[in-house]
């Protein structure tokens, strides 16, 4: 059966329990309003240990402005029931007084130069917080194994670069984006996007397409294939579409071959998507 722990001492008690006995534990950090997205997540570190540790948090630290973070959906009770039917083990559901006693953290993990960039151009500050919380859930869970979805691509490379920067030891695990039949990436900002703007959205995983088709013809030619479908929607405010190097997340030569993951950042109405794909340049 699952047990929702909003204490870290508990959760810590609970585990050692677990650890003792030999199992091994895997974490899934989410921020609750979970959807298809979050539960491919929760079924692979299913695969990969015998615990499984779901946290839900939204995390203040990680917010530009209060109103974003106010606006952030929260359905707990919703949550819990998903998790349990996936067979997870222990939710840990903290207060945010239970994860910054002191109001914040002092001591904030810093994501660097990669930090600066693409989303975190956009949002400073958004990675230092998402590496610190992760830091702390690390501290707290003690996982073999942490699982994250692709859907958020510099986040997943951050957290990686992290945990070989610090040497933790914990295995880190990226699970490929859920989508909708339309191609539109699963995402808790899904549900405030209005009807008649549902196709504005699209465009997002549409351009990606495009770019995927492209590729064979060059970095130049697959990010105008994929500008070419932003622009013919104007509904569509673009923040950024790039193509990166996987193993930097820095933007490749335009000369270059070989994998690239092409990543795009939108506004369609007030709501703000981001989505990417892997692709082969040649
Ligand atoms: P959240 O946005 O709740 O996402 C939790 C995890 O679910 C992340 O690893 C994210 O990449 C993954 N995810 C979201 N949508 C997905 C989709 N459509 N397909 C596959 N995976 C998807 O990301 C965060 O929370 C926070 O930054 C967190 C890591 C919990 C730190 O606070």
């Amino acid at each position: 059966v699952l047990t929702t722990l909003t204490r870290i001492r508990e959760l810590r008690e609970a585990l050692d329990a677990e650890r003792a006995a030999g199992k091994t534990i895997a974490l899934v950090p989410t921020m609750g309003a979970l959807h298809e997205g979050h539960l491919a997540l929760v079924r692979e570190a299913a695969e990969r240990a015998d615990i499984v540790v779901a946290s839900v948090f939204v995390n203040p630290m990680q917010f530009g402005e209060a109103s974003d973070l106010e606006a952030y959906p929260r359905t707990l009770d919703a949550d819990v029931a998903q998790l349990e039917e996936l067979g997870v083990s222990l939710v840990f559901a903290p207060t945010v007084d239970e994860m910054y006693p002191d109001g914040k953290s002092e001591t904030v993990v810093q994501a660097g130069a990669v930090g600066f960039l693409y989303e975190g151009r956009s949002r400073p500050g958004h990675f230092d917080g998402v590496l610190t919380v992760v830091s702390k859930l690390f501290h707290i869970v003690h996982p073999d194994v942490a699982v994250f979805g692709e859907k958020d691509a510099q986040q997943l490379f951050l957290v990686k670069r992290m945990v070989r920067d610090l040497n933790m030891p914990v295995e880190i695990v990226g699970v490929p984006t859920e989508r909708e039949d339309s191609g539109l990436a699963l995402s808790s900002r899904n549900g405030r996007i209005e009807p008649s703007r549902k196709a504005d959205a699209l465009v997002l995983s549409q351009a990606l397409r495009a770019a995927s088709r492209s590729a064979d013809q060059g970095v130049e030619a697959m990010l105008s294939a994929a500008q070419g479908v932003v622009q013919s929607d104007s509904g569509v405010s673009l923040d950024y579409l790039a193509a990166v190097d996987p193993e930097t997340f820095r933007a490749i030569p335009d000369n270059h071959r070989g994998p690239a993951r092409v990543i795009i950042a939108a506004r369609v109405g007030d709501v703000r998507l981001i989505d990417n794909t892997m692709v082969s340049v040649d």
